[in-house]
């Protein structure tokens, strides 16, 4: 996500706002910018670190007692100091930096475009901040009526500070579905995306709520809703130190990531997904969609978790879309003399979006003449910019080395392309779309549901802590989620630990069980819950320790296994968006109660850019 910062009072705003940028860091972003009122309303932006930005901006006048600051993790448009904030309306008059995604900014840019705006960026950001100047030119409004009427006609997710030249006396701030925390101090206001940039100024903090716009003055706040009905705020007492903040209260990065995961998937279905009318549109591949008519099969290629979804992703465009899929190690792919054609499409997942390995088999499988789709994080790395088309995941920065949002945002996005190639090639009926869609649309509260399991599963971990080696199985597409419950536990634990089909058990590792071992079961209610109990049986008969994964209110499981962890029911094809969390936090607690180092675990990197 982006991070903003704003000030206003009587201390020197410039030296407030870059601490307030480096505060937010956490975010992730890959630019940074700040504008300042000193006379006149000066920005300095520029690509990279703020670091970068300072060095950028040392020399000039940096005094003023008003500023605005912004780090940015883009999303329409490139990592670039032109795409970076601030941005300026076309009369140079107003300034605006912003978190969130303008959905439908493409429709407002083409009209303002016709009416003469011209942009220098590819951001939604500055297609707003020219909305507002368009609408004062028309009306004639003060700029706080045409902030209201803009923000009325936007669609999507937005935190705005907007600065005025002709008023240097005030900030305009204003929220809807992106966070923002105004710090109330004597004769002076900070504003910030949480409080982190603001608790050592003061612990006086108002969160202002969805559709409230903030007038700012050194004297005064005053709080409308957009809709200009004032509003009381209601000022609180930070108490969270400011260590915690940075992690937005969460001991590690990877558990604040764990709980990001139903707004991570809400926001990579945002926009995308019409379940009344059992539509999908994913306008990143719309232009080929008409190539998946006459296509002999996919092939997906990725890396480790990225590995794993493409394997969920398998099996879901061959269950709807009737594609055959071949999921490839990207690092076996890229060194193999693959058979590609031009009737093949192959879909490379990466998070980074710089992984060395995927990059190489994506030039390998464009000069065989495949058309490429990505699916990344990470908007303008480098693997979106070598693929044809794709998706965005849309999950928000990632730091924790160990991946989760991504993983359950990568199967979102795979679920979107599998339901769009089927209705594209009509192998699925609109009422099942509708049926689906629905269903989807509630996983982001299903998610919600199964993170209430974190204190069973903590009591849980802390009986296998000292485990050794660990078994996951899984059948159908639990068996990707038993892999990637595996990775989990290894990469952060260092707990020896293999994902198995069920079923393969059989065929050696069943040779592995005795009272040493747990065996973790993906034993939901799906097509092959028979089949995983005989499994369950097979390793109880063999002293075997069982932790199943179960749908809520099992019964057959439960008088079988020797812990339970229940999730809610749900489709078979949005499982492993389910199954998953519980196995990422029984991995997160065993991890923290062997005293490993669970966001930077040793010897592992965030993002493999080497072979
Ligand atoms: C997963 O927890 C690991 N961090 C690792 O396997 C990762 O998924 C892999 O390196 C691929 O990274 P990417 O998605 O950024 O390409």
């Amino acid at each position: 996500m982006c991070g903003i910062v704003g000030y206003i009072g009587y201390r020197e705003a410039w030296p407030i706002i870059i601490k307030g940028l480096r505060r937010l860091e956490y975010r992730g972003y890959d630019s940074a910018g700040v504008a300042l009122m000193n006379g006149s309303l000066n920005t300095y932006k520029k690509v990279g670190k703020v670091n970068d930005l300072e060095n950028f901006a040392s020399g000039e006048n940096l005094s003023g007692t008003m500023g605005m600051g912004h780090t940015r993790w883009a999303t329409h448009g490139i990592p670039s100091d032109r795409n970076s904030h601030p941005h300026k309306s076309g009369d140079g008059r107003l300034t605006i930096i912003h978190n969130g995604i303008i959905e439908n900014y493409a429709s407002i840019k083409e009209a303002l475009t016709l009416r003469g705006h011209s942009f220098s960026s590819d951001t939604d950001t500055e297609v707003l901040i020219h909305l507002i100047e368009d609408i004062q030119a028309q009306t004639h409004l003060k700029l706080e009526e045409a902030v209201r009427i803009a923000l009325h006609e936007v669609v999507g997710a937005y935190a705005i500070v907007i600065m005025d030249k002709d008023n240097p006396d005030q900030l305009i701030a204003a929220r809807k579905g992106s966070p923002m925390v105004i710090g109330v101090g004597q004769k002076e206001y900070f504003i910030a995306s949480d409080a982190s940039p603001i608790v050592e100024y003061t612990k006086k903090v108002i969160y202002l709520n969805d559709g409230e716009i903030a007038f700012i003055t050194r004297d005064q706040l005053v709080v409308k809703t957009i809709d200009n009905i004032v509003q009381t705020p209601y000022i609180q007492e930070l108490e969270l130190k400011l260590e915690m903040l940075e992690k937005g209260g969460y001991d590690h990065f990877m558990l604040k990531e764990i709980y990001e995961q139903p707004r991570s998937v809400k926001d990579c279905m945002r926009g995308r997904i019409y379940s009344n009318e059992g539509r999908v549109h994913l306008g990143g591949i719309d232009e080929y969609l008409e190539k998946l008519k006459n296509i002999d099969r996919i092939v997906i290629i990725a890396c480790g978790t990225s590995w794993h979804a493409g394997l969920v992703g398998e099996y879901l465009i061959e269950e709807y879309a009737r594609i055959p899929v071949e999921v490839e190690y990207a690092s076996e792919f890229r060194y193999r003399n693959p058979i590609i054609s031009e009737k093949d499409i192959v879909i490379a997942i990466s998070q980074s979006g710089e992984t060395a390995d995927t990059m190489a088999a994506i030039q390998l499988a464009k000069e065989k003449g495949a058309t490429i789709f990505g699916i990344c994080n990470v908007v303008g790395a480098s693997i979106p910019r070598l693929t044809h088309a794709g998706v965005y995941t849309h999950a928000g920065p990632e730091i924790g080395v160990a991946s989760t949002k991504a993983f359950t945002a990568q199967v979102t996005a795979l679920t979107l392309m599998a339901f769009s190639m089927a209705q594209q090639r009509g192998t699925i009926t609109q009422s099942k779309l509708v049926q689906l869609l629905t269903q989807l649309d509630q996983i982001p509260t299903l998610i919600e549901k199964c993170l209430e399991s974190n204190e069973s599963i903590k009591a849980i971990a802390a009986k296998f802590k000292d485990s050794r080696n660990c078994l996951f199985l899984g059948r159908g597409s639990g068996f990707p989620v038993a892999l990637e419950g595996a990775l989990k536990l290894k990469e952060i634990s260092y707990i020896h630990a293999e994902g198995y089909p069920a079923a393969e058990m059989k065929h050696g590792p069943i040779a592995l069980i005795d009272e040493e071992m747990p065996v973790v079961v993906i034993a939901t209610q799906n097509s092959s819950y028979e089949k995983v109990i005989s499994n369950i049986q097979e390793v109880k008969a063999r002293k075997g320790i069982v932790i199943a994964i179960v749908t809520e209110g099992d019964v057959d499981v439960k008088k079988m296994a020797d812990y339970i962890i229940e999730i809610p029911d749900t489709d078979e094809a949005f499982l492993p968006l389910l199954a998953t969390i519980p196995l990422q936090l029984l991995s997160y607690h065993i991890a923290v109660l062997r005293g490993c180092n669970v966001d930077q675990p040793r010897n592992l990197a965030k993002s493999v850019t080497v072979e």
